[in-house]
C-alpha cells in the first residue's frame, strides 16, 4: 500500500481557532480522505506550536504558568478539529517531550556539521510572526500583518544558521522541474526571485526567551520558535508508532505567509542534518472577512464553532472549500456562507435527493462501480478545491435538476418507462456526486448511498435545511 503522509502548520496557541486555522485544516482532511479512498495508507497530521515569546506573553498576560496556559489552550485545537470530524490522525504538541528531544537531536546534526556559528543579531522582530523582519517585509518601517507594537528592536548574541551554504543547492532543485516542491507555479518563482535577490543566514537561538527547548550545545540560549517547530513534520514520524516509513512527507499545506520557512528554511535545515526532503509544499491565499483583514481588533473573527452552530459540520466542511482560497485572497463572511449553503446545498443538492428519492421510492437500482473523476481528481491534486467540488455540481446536479424540470416525470404514471428512465438517469448521478463528496462530507455521501442503494428508499429527514 502506498504511504501518503500530509501535513497542516501547527497553529500558535496565544489564541483560539478561527476560520483561518480551519481553512488548512479542512484541505488538509479533504485530501487525506481522497487519498484514503483511492486505498493508500495515509498519516495526517496537524498540533500546536507552543514556544517562543509570543505564547509566554499571552500566558503571562493571563496569569498563568506558560505550561498550565499551554495545556488549557491546545486540547481547544483538537476539540475544533474533532467537532468538524476532521480525520487527523495525530496531533503534535510542541512541548511534548519526545518532539523535543528530535530537535535537540537535529541540531546538533547542524552543529556537527558546520552550520552553526555565533554572531550577534540586531534588528526588529515582530512578535506576532516570531520572526526577524528584513527590508523585504517592512511596509512604512512595520510588520504589515500586525499591529506595531508587536515590532521590538532587538541587539543579542544568537546562534546563526549557514542558510547561504545552501542557497544554491535550493535554487538547483526548484528550477529543476523533477525536483521542485514549490507548487502552485506562482510561489516558486516568488521564492526563486527572493532567493537570487541576496539572502542572509538566518538566527537560530535566542538568548532572552527563556520559554523554549535549550539549545543542546549552549544552555544559555533556547532553541528559536520557527526552527523547533518546522522539525514537528519531521519528528512526530520519529517518535510515533509505527511512522517512521512516512517521512519524506508528501505534502506540507501553509498560508502564504509562512512560505519561506517552509520552502527555504526548512529544506536548508534538512540539506544540513542530511535528512531526506518533503516532496510538495502548496501554499494557499487568506481568507478576507468582507474585504477585510481578520483580526481581533475588528472584531471579524469568525469561529470555526459559530460556522457549526449555522451550517453543520459539513455544511461548514462544504463552505469552507467552496471559497478555499487556492491562488487568490477569497472575500468570506456569514451572510455569503448563508446564499451559497442555501443555493448549494439545501436547495441544489438536497432537493434534488429528496424529489428522486420520493419520486422513485421502491425503485430498482444497479449497484455499478463508482471510480473517482479523472478531472476532479486533477483538481484535488492540484488543490483547486472550489473547483474540484463545482464540477460535481455541473456534472451531476445541476444537470439532474434541469433534467427533472424538463422532462417533469411527476407528470407520467409510476410504471412509464419514460420515467423510469428519467429517474434513474438522476439516480446515477446522485451516486456519483455522493461517491466524490464522500471526500467532504462523508456523512451525507453515506445517507445519499443507502437511500439509493439497491432500491429507492424515501429521506426520512432534511440534508440540509434551509436556513434564515
Ligand atoms: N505556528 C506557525 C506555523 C508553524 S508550522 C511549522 C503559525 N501559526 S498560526 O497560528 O499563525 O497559523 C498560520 C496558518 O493558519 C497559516 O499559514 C494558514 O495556514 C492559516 N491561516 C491563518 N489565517 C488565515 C487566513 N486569514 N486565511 C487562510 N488561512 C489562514 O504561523
Amino acid at each position: 500500500m502506498k504511504n501518503f503522509f500530509i501535513t497542516t502548520p501547527i497553529y500558535y496557541i496565544n489564541d483560539i481557532p478561527h476560520i483561518g486555522h480551519t481553512c488548512t485544516t479542512v484541505a488538509a482532511d479533504v485530501v487525506a480522505r481522497f487519498h484514503r479512498a483511492k486505498g493508500e495508507n495515509v498519516f495526517f497530521l496537524t498540533g500546536t506550536d507552543e514556544h517562543g515569546q509570543k505564547v509566554a506573553e499571552t500566558a503571562l498576560k493571563e496569569g498563568l504558568e506558560v505550561k498550565v496556559y499551554c495545556d488549557k489552550i491546545s486540547p481547544r485545537f483538537e476539540a475544533a478539529w474533532k467537532n468538524l470530524d476532521i480525520s487527523f490522525d495525530f496531533f503534535i504538541r510542541t512541548t511534548d517531550e519526545r518532539h523535543k528531544k528530535v530537535v535537540g537531536e537535529i541540531l546538533q546534526k547542524i552543529y556537527n556539521n558546520n552550520d552553526v556559528y555565533k554572531a550577534k543579531y540586531e534588528g526588529l522582530y515582530c512578535v506576532g510572526c516570531e520572526k526577524f523582519l528584513t527590508e523585504t517585509d517592512l511596509v512604512d518601517n512595520k510588520c504589515p500583518l500586525h499591529p506595531p507594537e508587536k515590532t521590538v528592536f532587538k541587539s543579542e548574541e544568537n546562534w546563526f544558521f549557514k542558510l547561504t551554504k545552501y542557497i544554491p543547492e535550493i535554487i538547483k532543485l526548484i528550477e529543476n522541474n523533477e525536483s521542485n516542491y514549490i507548487f502552485p507555479e506562482g510561489k516558486r518563482s516568488e521564492i526563486l526571485t527572493k532567493l537570487k535577490s541576496g539572502v542572509k543566514d538566518v538566527s537560530i537561538s535566542r538568548e532572552n526567551v527563556e520559554w523554549g527547548i535549550s539549545t543542546p550545545w549552549d544552555a544559555k540560549q533556547t532553541v528559536y520558535v520557527w526552527i523547533d517547530a518546522l522539525i514537528n513534520y519531521f519528528s512526530a514520524t520519529q517518535f510515533v508508532d509505527g511512522k517512521k516509513d512516512f517521512w519524506p512527507a508528501d505534502l506540507h499545506l501553509l498560508g502564504k505567509e509562512i512560505l519561506w520557512f517552509h520552502t527555504v528554511i526548512w529544506q536548508a535545515m534538512l540539506l544540513s542534518a542530511k535528512i531526506e526532503l518533503p516532496k510538495k509544499t502548496y501554499t494557499h491565499s487568506f481568507y478576507m472577512i468582507d474585504g477585510q483583514k481578520m483580526s481581533k481588533s475588528l472584531g471579524n473573527v469568525i469561529s470555526p464553532q459559530q460556522l457549526i452552530d449555522l451550517f453543520g459540520v459539513e455544511g461548514t466542511k462544504y463552505l469552507i472549500v467552496r471559497s478555499f482560497p487556492s491562488k487568490n485572497d477569497s472575500d468570506v463572511g456569514i451572510n455569503r456562507f448563508k446564499e451559497k449553503y442555501n443555493a448549494d446545498l439545501a436547495n441544489n443538492l438536497g432537493n434534488l435527493v429528496s424529489r428522486v428519492a420520493k419520486l422513485a421510492e421502491g425503485q430498482k437500482t444497479i449497484d455499478e462501480e463508482i471510480t473517482f473523476d479523472i478531472e476532479f481528481e486533477n483538481l484535488i491534486n492540484n488543490l483547486d478545491l472550489d473547483e474540484a467540488f463545482g464540477l460535481i455540481f455541473n456534472k451531476w446536479i445541476d444537470t439532474s435538476n434541469l433534467k427533472l424540470n424538463q422532462t417533469t416525470p411527476w407528470k407520467l404514471e409510476k410504471e412509464n418507462p419514460e420515467r423510469i428512465a428519467v429517474l434513474d438517469e438522476c439516480i446515477k448521478n446522485i451516486r456519483k456526486a455522493a461517491f466524490h463528496l464522500q471526500i467532504l462530507c462523508p456523512k451525507v455521501a453515506k445517507k445519499i448511498e443507502n437511500c439509493f442503494k439497491n432500491e429507492v428508499k424515501p429521506l426520512n429527514e432534511s440534508l440540509f435545511p434551509r436556513i434564515k
